[in-house]
């Protein structure tokens, strides 16, 4: 038994739903702690492909249990549709899916609001949001006028929603957008929730029962370091802890219990929406990465913008989550790459960083500094053992370890389950 937390390393899309497959093949309790259904964790199991927005992506292993847990931000709509996704292509999950009774739930109108507020923006400030009301519903968790799960259950739950979806409404109003009917959504939500109250728990007894149990538990992190609320590259991030320390408080397990941290990284760098990005590439080589590397947002389908691996950024991720071994993935999309490119640092108005500037208009400015290695020109999508790797792609990945402080434990070369390389610690 172990308790593992899994992040991503960079800006989200790092292949952690994959990652998360291959190693819940012994594990008891998969843990989703934070953000909703912003995030796309893509599975492929044989001939068949998952999207999972919110429920774990264990949910595909038969022998795991799955949770919801406080951290998350939970949109009715979208848990319903995946529930009934998952039922339809045969996956039972009777007594396998749990969703926390202190997670805070996404109302149409915090999708509403994201919208709004998007649109007011200008094309420096808005964020690229997925509108999927992430923004808003954090907003009103720290604000203090948030709904739970836990709610649901409770008989004066229409009375508490009548009074937040007025407010919502005088928002959306003062925004310039267009409101809502009330009652609508008052009964839309009722059928909701007759339809979620079996999977509603208290996930904070069921987890630590799991950990006295000695059961082993994943914690599935969703998005990536550089989204963190927190640690991110602010305010061009989601509104939750990406980072280790969102597993404990996203799921009411103490630290202690925290055994092992997997970051999940990308062999190049990928972002979706805005904000800078200092290793972007606006040349052939980011379309040809694009299109090996099928680079379109799993949730929203927008084309992801392509660059090549950041070590300031992996250097920072690594620290901040304690990464005690990289899962790195796609390193078969430079396959063909006749060289390869290695940001080491940033400069910016004469100054060098070696960490990621925490002014956005410093790292705006930001222009990598780059070493170069020599590529591979051959095909690794069938490789199964890490010394079987052409010495170039095997140099390439070792100075990305060493580059960013960590070891490499896992080497992904494909989206399969088989694509997967496991390197002896
Ligand atoms: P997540 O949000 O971190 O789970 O990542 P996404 O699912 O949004 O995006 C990762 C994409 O890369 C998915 O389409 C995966 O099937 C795919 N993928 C994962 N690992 C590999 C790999 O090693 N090689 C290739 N070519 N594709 C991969
Ligand atoms: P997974 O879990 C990549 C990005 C959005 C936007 C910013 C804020 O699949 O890695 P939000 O809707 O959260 O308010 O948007 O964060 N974003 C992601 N980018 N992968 C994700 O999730 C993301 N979830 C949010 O594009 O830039
Ligand atoms: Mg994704």
């Amino acid at each position: 038994m172990s308790n593992t937390v899994l992040m991503g390393a960079q800006w989200g899309d790092e292949g952690k739903g994959k990652i998360i497959d291959v190693l819940t093949e012994n594990i008891d309790l998969v843990v989703r702690y934070q953000g909703g259904s912003n995030a796309g964790h893509t599975v492929e199991v044989g001939d068949k492909k998952y999207v999972l927005h919110l429920i774990p992506s264990g949910i595909l292993r038969e022998n795991t249990v799955n949770v919801v847990a406080n951290g998350v931000v939970v949109n009715l709509v979208s848990i319903k549709e995946e529930i009934d996704g998952l039922v339809e292509k045969g996956i039972n999950l009777a007594g396998r899916l749990f969703v926390g009774d202190r997670a805070h739930i996404v109302f149409p109108y915090h999708q509403m609001l994201d919208a709004a507020k998007e649109a007011l923006c200008s094309d420096e400030t808005k964020i690229g949001t997925t509108k999927r009301g992430i923004g808003p519903a954090y907003a009103d968790k720290a604000s203090r006028t948030g709904l739970r799960m836990g709610d649901l259950l409770d008989p004066i739950f229409p009375e508490l929603l009548k009074t937040r979806a007025e407010f919502a409404n005088k928002e959306l109003e003062f925004l310039g957008a267009e409101t809502f009917d009330v009652d609508a959504l008052i009964a839309q939500f009722i059928e909701l929730a007759e339809f979620m109250k079996p999977f509603i728990t208290d996930a904070v007894v069921m987890i630590n029962d799991a950990v006295e149990a000695k059961k082993s538990i994943l914690f599935e992190g969703a998005q990536g370091t550089m989204l963190d609320i927190e640690f991110g590259t602010y305010p061009f991030v989601t509104s939750s802890s990406t980072t280790t320390g969102g597993a404990a408080t996203g799921s009411g397990l103490a630290m202690r219990h925290i055994d092992q941290v997997v970051g999940v990284i990308k062999a190049y760098t990928t972002r979706v929406g805005e904000g800078p990005f200092p290793t972007e590439l606006f040349d052939d080589v980011g379309a040809h990465i694009a299109k090996i590397g099928a680079e379109f947002g799993a949730t929203t389908g927008r084309p992801r913008r392509c660059g090549w691996f950041d070590a300031v950024v992996g250097r920072y991720a690594s620290m901040i989550n304690g990464v005690d071994y990289w899962a790195m993935t796609k390193l078969d999309v430079l396959d063909e790459l006749e060289t390869l490119k290695i940001c080491v640092a940033y400069e910016a108005d004469g100054e060098t960083y070696t960490s990621v500037p925490s002014n956005i208009r410093i790292l705006e400015k930001c222009k990598p500094v780059y070493e170069e290695m020599p590529g591979w020109c051959s095909s690794t999508k069938d490789v199964t053992k890490y010394e079987d790797l052409p010495e170039a792609a095997k140099a390439y990945v070792s100075r990305l370890c060493e580059l960013t402080n960590a070891k490499l434990g896992i080497l992904s070369v494909g989206p399969k389950r088989s694509s997967t390389l496991r390197i002896a610690l």
